[in-house]
């Protein structure tokens, strides 16, 4: 009896370390969380058909593929990801993150240790980031 379990432990171990091409334990998701005040943010810029608009130009030419064209996460760049984006597509997923979240993370990126979320500083203003957050909304009305 023993030695089974031990067996499939072992069996169970290994299919877990082929799987992750490497890592031995999947990673966690560690999204750091925005300062308070950011947090408590309301989207400053006005929703309008151009600025989603221009946020699906900015979304294609550098989100699309890890957060694909649905926004469900699953874009061609998160094959053997441990860490992949959340489903925008999903209502309950979205009603739990604020603006100011979704802002911040896009401007200083996810836990660099485990996700390929870069941040975006240095590429976007501001203000187009508070556009994507428009778009990143669409997907779940
Ligand atoms: C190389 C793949 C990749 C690209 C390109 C990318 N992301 Fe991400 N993004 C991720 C992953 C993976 C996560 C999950 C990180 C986490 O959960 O901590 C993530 C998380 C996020 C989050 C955090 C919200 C949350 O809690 O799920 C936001 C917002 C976001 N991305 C927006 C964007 C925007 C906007 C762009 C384009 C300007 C972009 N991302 C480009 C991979 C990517």
């Amino acid at each position: 009896m023993t030695m089974k379990l031990t067996s499939v432990g072992l069996c169970v171990l290994c299919l877990s370390i082929l799987g992750h091409s490497g890592s031995i334990l999947a990673a966690e998701r560690k999204t750091p969380t925005a300062p308070e005040d950011v947090l408590k943010m309301k989207n400053p810029v006005l929703l309008t058909p151009e600025v989603l608009q221009e946020a699906t130009t900015i979304y294609k030419d550098k989100c699309i593929k890890c957060h694909g064209a649905t926004g469900n996460g699953k874009g061609s760049g998160t094959k053997g990801m441990d860490v992949k984006p959340r489903d925008y597509t999903d209502k309950s997923v979205m009603e739990k993150i604020p603006d100011g979240q979704l802002f911040w993370i896009t401007l200083n990126g996810s836990d660099p240790d485990t996700t390929e979320m870069e941040g975006y500083k240095k590429k976007l203003t501001e203000e187009q980031v508070w556009k994507l957050v428009h778009y990143i909304r669409s997907f779940a009305p």
